[in-house]
């Protein structure tokens, strides 16, 4: 069985760094706004895997049924023997893929969530004796220094992760994977669709309470990291669907008036009665629209699977 290499791209304090300047700007701006990386410690990891659990949460559901389908189709398409996947977390789907990928030789997970990374790279070697497996601690939003392995590669980015970005943010993240990729690579893309507003809102509103709960694990990681005083109680998990923008927004509204302290950025934050602060979108997609963001990258979408009720997509596209 092969090691796993685990690279840390970060510097070690990059995190730090990188959380320090996002809470800074992010509670002092109008309206308040704390970007979805940092739901991810060990423990909003573990919410995030009981979230794809959840009766309410068809999108991994809806993910895993396209790629037992397709995953042959996409194997054949993309004849990768190199698999580098975006926001990586359990990997759990990313193995129908693997399976079918007869011509693999290295996975490249990468994610900033340490404790994912490890365990899921430990559980594949372990599976897949014959997977060199380099996961990669890093944040996708940055350019990566991927390690050398044969291609064509394959990038994905499942989960429908990429509805987390703004589209600004999104254009500049598309010129990245581009970037990482030549003739004969490919990229395999997940995406939640519009639909039903009801179906989207409970998706990110269970009754058992776990997507709270995950919004709410952002709190305890500016507590932990910076010595916030935020209290998790004193605000409520909000989940609403924007019709302009087609975007679910994820928000924690504080029930009374209130400052939390900040101690590591000296700062002292007003919370009015009532007031939201934004902790996530989560963007729904069309193929029209999605192709077209690929095309200004330079990418050409090739193929496009659905779920049988037409809920999530998946698409692979190519350099141009
Ligand atoms: C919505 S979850 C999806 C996980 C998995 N791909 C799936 O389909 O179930 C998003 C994943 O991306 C990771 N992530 C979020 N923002 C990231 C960033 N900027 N750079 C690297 N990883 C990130 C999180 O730690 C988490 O594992």
């Amino acid at each position: 069985m092969s090691p796993l290499h685990v690279t840390r791209t970060l510097p070690e304090d990059a995190t730090g760094a990188a959380l320090r300047a996002d809470v800074r700007h992010g509670l002092t701006v109008t309206p308040k706004t704390l970007p979805p990386k940092w739901f991810y410690d060990a423990l909003g990891s573990e919410l995030f895997e009981r979230i794809t659990d959840l009766p309410e949460y068809y999108p991994t559901r809806a993910e895993r049924e396209i790629l037992v389908a397709r995953s042959g189709e996409i194997a054949a398409a993309s004849r990768a023997r190199t698999l580098v996947e975006l926001g990586s977390g359990s990997s759990e789907k990313t193995r129908y893929l693997i399976d079918a990928l007869t011509s693999l030789e290295a996975y490249v997970p990468v994610d900033v969530s340490e404790s994912a990374l490890t365990q899921a790279g430990q559980a594949l070697i372990a599976e897949r004796p014959g997977l060199d497996v380099h996961a990669l601690i890093a944040d996708f939003t940055a350019p990566l220094e991927l390690p050398r392995t044969p291609g064509p590669r394959l990038v994905a980015f499942l989960g429908g992760t990429i509805g987390n970005l703004l589209p600004a943010e999104r254009a500049k993240f598309l010129a990245l994977v581009r970037s990482m990729l030549a003739p004969g690579d490919g990229l395999l893309l997940g995406t939640d669709l519009v639909k039903d507003e009801r179906v989207l809102v409970r998706a990110y509103d269970d009754a058992a309470g776990v997507t709270a709960a995950f919004n709410k694990n952002v709190l305890a990681v500016v507590n932990r990291e910076l010595g916030a005083d935020f209290e998790p109680e004193a605000f409520d998990h909000v989940a609403v669907w924007d019709r302009e923008q087609e975007w679910i927004e994820m928000r924690l509204r504080s029930r009374t008036a209130q400052t939390v302290k900040v101690p590591a950025l000296d700062l002292a934050v007003d919370f009015a009665a009532g007031e939201e602060m934004r902790t996530e979108v989560s963007a729904k997609f069309r193929r029209d629209g999605i192709a077209a963001e690929l095309a200004a990258t330079g990418l050409e979408l090739t193929h496009w699977w659905t779920d049988a009720e037409d809920r999530f997509a998946l698409s692979l596209s190519v350099v141009r």
